[in-house]
């Protein structure tokens, strides 16, 4: 591990001066001793150029160029050669130990099999090679095991041949037909469960689907299987994309950094994103799994035939995938329902990303982490796995497909494709094609001030302001965008914060809640939407829109859908969030005003909790949670969602000096006088969607099982006896996880503590020997412990374990991300737990630290005293002599 950390620009890109066409790779699998002959058809134009090859953790054994011994350098994790000739063969013996990897990333031991982890560079840990995505090559496999032990010998693309060798080992030989990069190679060996289908693609080919997994947890791939189908099916229709291999492989492997791998052809998945049934996981583990099998699928077209020239266009491919993952996910929710309700669920997804966006990208754009979607500089590329370049580089290409529509954004896909499809390219090249489409579209317009979007952070505010003029019977609409510099940006004295292109979708109500068509014939820059809504397009600070026939002052239904990542600034009084509460018939607006209500409601409330004034919940509150409790026009689904308060997440980015516990202390009392003074509507919820009927993971019975739950949390939140009676009840006679957990979690953090043992132990036993549903136990341990010396007691635990990612994010994570109470304790306790861990953490996995080490990112906007505590846990990690260069990147961020 090194402690230099070199920061990498961006506009320093070189392309490489050798092409690797032919990549002959020969594994002889030991666990501890791994021998890999690697050998190179290259050639280059440029005669003498300097051939400069990764290389990390392996022990180089010999070189031979055509066969012939060569002069080489190797140091610094480089080897270097300067061939004379300019067409060659290189072949490069190296060993490594998978067994003592713990990085998990590289060629590493998990259970008894072989995996590899490459993107981002990780291949550089199993040989000597240009890793970088832009070298692109054919890649030809041999993996030479012990037979006994390790049956089942996988590699990319198509199984050549297989034979048996001498000494019970046995050999399978693969071929990629594609070009890829090295970060895609993937490599398993070891005993499995299959569970498998044949599939034909549109085109009529037939094509094998399999899931691998561990031995006797084959029972448990039926739903990742279908997935798989599901998604294939999906990219033909909507997309025009088809499978392009014979066979397409899903691997289970229970450590693993991330959620999955999209290698070509041999997808490798952390466990929890593959095995489900019934009784181990729950609603949200069905729709993870569903949504991440087809966000790998997915990057088959978008990432793997066309991939990243370098490590900073990364939203190119993952921006792109998380929105087809997204409009995935969201027609399978919608999908055989009717009209209403498929709008419905269709509000329901996208409500979910954006609490996802707001609860992990909001913040760290506010951070010292901040960067644009497409970063300028990193020093780890490991630590730009965030949810800037993921959920945010979403949103940027959700613009653009609402700028295009449907149509137009599908052309400018296809349009892509064609440019690009066996290419390396840059996030520039995607936005070209987008904008050949729309300037067809719009004549004379471009996208260039959209293209900020790649260079600029932050989250941009939009302060609204109307102006209605009775006589005139008209509205005027001024949009103006501020946003500030942020992260590095601020050390930047040449850097000028430009205006976003922000598309901003609002609609008009009367005061009676009755949907105002708006007129936009004489109006430019504007569309008409559904519903008489309109999409602004605001492209420079200021600008104002003025509609004509408008009979009153009307309500203001803003960013519907929500258009674009921003926050909005408007006056709203207490009466026009409950017009749009009750009425709005945009369902996302309508639930955005519920939060925004509550949210300034918790806000108020941490302020009077401050200045030690009595405490009392505004009654406009109070009605529209009655309303939207009985309102029979609404689905559970969304029901669900428009009673649930922000999460303390999202409202802490509206502190400016961030007082944890009394802004808990406020949410918390918000929430208990909503359960007591509608418990008899949280009773009749409960009833009313309480089944016992047969589980199936389909929209409805998940809407009717989440209603039901949060209903049960209101009432146990105030202790009432008859609810605590229902959880228990519910628990016993769970046919389900959702159900399951749904109870043991209510009861876990509001019933008295013998009750919530007595169910907490009864769970432990019963699931013990299942990892999976351990984490889930493990994680409502620490998010339930009152203080520091409770979780080191849950760390005694025989099953606990730093060595596997999800168990350490189970407990680690759960207590510094989602304990209040425990993590921010007055006395600083938990700060200087959280600098022990991430030391520990760090020598065993640094990108599993560095992501935990973002914990503290925005220490400084704490209030006193939990902000010197803060600094001085951070600082106590910097001084760390050993620290990687992952989180000696993230620490130094945050002290800076
Ligand atoms: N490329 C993977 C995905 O988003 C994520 C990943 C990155 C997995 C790095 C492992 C390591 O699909
Ligand atoms: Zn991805």
């Amino acid at each position: 591990m090194s402690m230099t950390s070199t920061t990498i620009y961006r506009q320093d890109y070189q392309p490489y001066p050798f092409v690797i066409e032919r990549v002959e790779l020969h594994f002889s699998l030991e666990p501890e001793c791994t021998t890999v002959i690697n050998t190179m058809q290259i050639r280059t134009s440029h005669a003498g150029a300097l051939l400069v090859l990764n290389g990390e953790d392996i022990e180089l054994k010999t070189i031979l160029l055509n066969g012939q011994a060569v002069a080489y350098e190797y140091k610094d994790n480089l080897l270097t050669l300067q061939p004379e000739v300019t067409n060659f063969e290189l072949k490069i013996v190296s060993m490594c130990n998978p067994k003592t990897n713990s990085t998990l990333m590289g060629l590493y031991v998990s259970g008894q099999s072989f995996f590899t982890q490459c993107e981002a560079e990780g291949f550089r840990r199993i040989t000597f090679f240009p890793d970088r995505p832009d070298v692109m090559s054919e890649y030809f496999v041999t993996i030479e095991a012990d037979k006994a032990q390790y049956p089942y010998l996988l590699s990319n693309g198509n199984l050549l041949s297989t034979r048996e060798l001498d000494n019970g080992r046995h050999e399978a030989k693969w071929h990629d037909p594609f070009l890829k990069p090295c970060y895609l190679f993937a490599l398993v060996a070891g005993d499995f469960d299959i569970r498998e289908k044949t599939s034909k693609t549109r085109s009529g080919r037939e094509v094998l689907l399999q899931v691998y997994s561990d031995k006797g947890n084959g029972d448990q791939t039926l739903w990742a299987l279908d997935s798989l189908e599901r998604s294939m099916f999906w990219d033909e229709q909507r997309f025009g994309l088809e499978l392009d291999l014979d066979r397409f492989m899903i691997v289970a492997v229970r450590d693993f950094n991330m959620g999955a791998m999209e290698n070509k052809g041999l997808n490798i998945f952390n466990a929890a994103y593959v095995l489900a049934d019934p009784e181990i996981a729950s609603d949200a583990n069905y729709m993870g799994i569903e949504s991440v099998v087809g966000h790998e699928y997915f990057h088959n077209w978008t990432g793997n035939r066309v991939t990243c020239q370098d490590w900073f266009q990364l939203s190119l491919k993952e921006g792109l995938t998380v929105f087809r993952d997204q409009e995935f996910s969201a027609d399978m929710m919608a999908r055989f329902l009717s009209e209403e309700a498929a709008k419905s669920a269709r509000a329901v997804k996208r409500i979910d990303d954006v609490t996802r966006l707001r609860v992990s990208q909001f913040p760290e754009d506010a951070g010292p982490m901040a960067h644009p979607i497409r970063p300028d500089s990193y020093q780890e590329i490991g630590n730009f796995y965030t949810a800037t370049v993921y959920e945010k580089g979403a949103e940027v290409i959700r613009m653009q497909h609402t700028l295009l529509g449907e149509a137009g954004f599908r052309a400018g896909m296809d349009e892509y494709f064609r440019r690009h499809d066996g290419q390396a390219v840059t996030c520039d090249d995607f936005v070209n094609a987008m904008e050949f489409v729309y300037q067809q579209q719009n004549p004379g317009k471009d996208l260039s001030i959209f293209r900020r979007w790649y260079s600029q952070a932050g989250t941009p505010t939009v302060h609204v302001q109307m102006d209605y003029d009775h006589a005139q019977q008209t509205c005027a609409i001024t949009l103006r965008q501020h946003c500030d510099k942020v992260g590095v940006e601020k050390l930047r004295t040449d850097f000028e914060k430009k205006p976003f292109h922000i598309p901003f979708h609002i609609g008009m109500l009367t005061t009676q809640g009755q949907a105002i068509p708006l007129n936009v014939k004489d109006l430019s820059d504007i569309r008409v939407t559904e519903n008489g809504g309109a999409l602004l397009e605001l492209t420079e600070i200021e600008k104002t829109w003025v509609f004509s026939h408008i009979p009153e002052r009307p309500v203001l239904s803003l960013l519907r859908d929500f258009s674009a990542p921003v926050y909005v600034d408007y006056d709203y009084s207490f009466e026009e969030l409950a017009t749009l509460c009750a009425h709005d018939s945009n369902p996302f607006a309508r639930w955005e005003a519920a939060q925004e209500l509550s949210s300034r409601e918790i806000l108020r409330l941490t302020a009077d909790i401050l200045a030690k004034r009595p405490l009392s919940l505004s009654p406009i509150v109070q009605e529209v949670w009655a309303h939207n409790l009985t309102d029979p026009h609404l689905d559970a689904a969304y029901r669900a969602w428009l009673l649930a308060l922000p999460s303390e997440k999202v409202l802490v980015e509206r502190l400016d000096s961030i007082t944890p516990l009394a802004l808990h202390q406020a949410r918390q009392f918000v929430y208990k006088t909503l359960a007591k003074e509608h418990r008899d509507l949280w009773l009749r919820t409960y009833q009313g969607n309480h089944s016992q009927k047969e589980y199936s993971p389909d929209p409805i019975s998940m809407g009717q099982r989440s209603l039901k739950n949060m209903a049960l949390n209101y009432l146990l939140v105030i202790q009432d006896e008859e609810g605590i009676a229902l959880a228990k009840g519910q628990y016993e006679t769970a046919k389900n996880m959702t159900d399951r957990m749904g109870a043991l979690s209510a009861l876990m953090y509001y019933a008295p503590a013998e009750d919530s043992e007595i169910y907490s132990q009864a769970f432990y036993r019963y699931f013990e020997h299942n990892p999976l549903v351990m984490d889930k136990w493990f994680a409502l341990k620490a998010m339930s412990v009152k203080r520091v010396d409770q979780l080191r007691e849950l760390m005694q635990n025989p099953l606990f374990t730093l060595r596997n990612p999800n168990r350490a994010r189970a407990v680690l994570f759960q207590f510094c991300m989602n304990n209040t109470e425990a993590f921010h304790h007055e006395s600083g306790e938990a700060y200087a737990f959280w600098a022990e861990q991430v030391i520990a953490l760090d020598t065993i996995n640094p990108e599993i630290a560095a992501r935990f080490a973002r914990v503290m990112d925005n220490w400084q906007r704490y209030a006193e005293p939990n902000k010197g505590f803060m600094q001085k846990a951070l600082q106590t990690v910097a001084q760390c002599p050993t620290l990687s260069k992952n989180t000696t990147e993230i620490v130094g961020k945050a002290l800076s």
